[in-house]
């Protein structure tokens, strides 16, 4: 794979009620709706930020929202026929200094490597090794 696209996802580490407002506003303009309608919503976040101060604890759960954008990111990639190669075992605390991210908020959490496979690679075409279904899905009546 030729990586034409290079992808670090974070999370956000400070949130606050200007973010809810900023993602209420948002909300407002996609689908063209008053915020007033939109203010059961808006408390509900609100309330959310008021009980949940950021913590580890909070850290760890927008890692899986992250984790989440990831699943959707690689998905796409395979139904667009690009190749993707997601990361983890890298050091954050190096990743987001060399790029800035504490000063902007964020904190990386995966990096995602994206492009269109070579030719000349042998594994690309290599069958993809997953355990069989029923090993791995329960089905409960
Ligand atoms: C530097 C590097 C770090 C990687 N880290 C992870 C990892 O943390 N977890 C993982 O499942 N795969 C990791 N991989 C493997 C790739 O994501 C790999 O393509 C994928 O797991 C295999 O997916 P496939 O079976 O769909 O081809 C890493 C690959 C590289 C090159």
């Amino acid at each position: 794979m030729v990586a034409s696209l290079f992808v670090v996802l974070a999370i956000i580490t400070v949130i606050n009620y200007e973010d809810g407002d900023r993602y209420i506003d948002r909300v407002a303009e996609v689908r063209q709706t008053s915020k007033d309608s939109l203010a059961g919503l808006e408390n509900a976040i609100k309330g959310f930020l008021k009980d949940h101060p950021f913590s580890q604890q909070i850290d760890a759960w927008a890692a899986k929202q992250v984790y989440l954008a990831l699943g959707f990111f690689l998905y796409s990639a395979a139904l667009l026929g690009i190749d993707a190669c997601p990361m983890e075992g890298f050091l954050p605390d190096k990743v987001d200094e060399v790029l800035g991210l504490p000063e902007q908020g964020y904190s990386a959490v995966v990096l995602c490597a994206a492009g269109y496979r070579s030719e000349a690679d042998r594994l690309a075409s290599a069958a993809k090794v997953r355990y069989k279904t029923e090993a791995v899905v329960q089905y409960i009546d």
